[in-house]
């Protein structure tokens, strides 16, 4: 019973693509951001609305972001600020495709 229940949940967790990026998302970048509240780094929703003011596009938002999160560099951060308050975001050897389905999940989700 409880491993139908389990296999259910997996089943509805990944048969659709955004559901298998928030799983994502929450099993790789929640441990440090939050969704809604900035506490050992900026929220996701704070990061969120920085990126997308500086890259409205979709396609531009989610190149950046993934660029970005493979790579975190002070020269290149467009979160100054955030750098001096928490300290620049440790390299956690991302790849590339996931980090661009998180970007994509981040640019779809209203935080809040
Ligand atoms: C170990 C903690 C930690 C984890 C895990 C983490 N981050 Fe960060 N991140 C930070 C901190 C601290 C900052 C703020 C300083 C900075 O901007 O470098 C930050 C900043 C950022 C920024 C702002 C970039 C800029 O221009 O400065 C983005 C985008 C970002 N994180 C995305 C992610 C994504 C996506 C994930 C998951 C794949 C993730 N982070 C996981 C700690 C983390």
């Amino acid at each position: 019973m409880k491993f139908s229940l389990l296999f259910l949940w997996l089943f509805m967790s990944l048969s659709n693509a955004s559901d298998a990026n928030s799983l994502l998302f929450h099993g790789n970048c929640t441990t440090c951001h939050f969704e809604t509240k900035s506490v050992s780094a900026p929220s996701m929703m704070e990061v969120r609305k920085r990126y997308l003011s500086a890259f409205p596009q979709k396609k531009d938002f989610v190149k950046q972001m993934a660029q970005w999160v493979q790579q975190p560099n002070e020269t290149t951060s467009i979160m100054q600020d955030a750098i001096n308050k928490y300290e620049l975001m440790p390299n956690l050897a991302f790849e590339k495709d996931v980090l661009e389905d998180i970007a994509s999940y981040i640019y779809e989700t209203d935080f809040k």
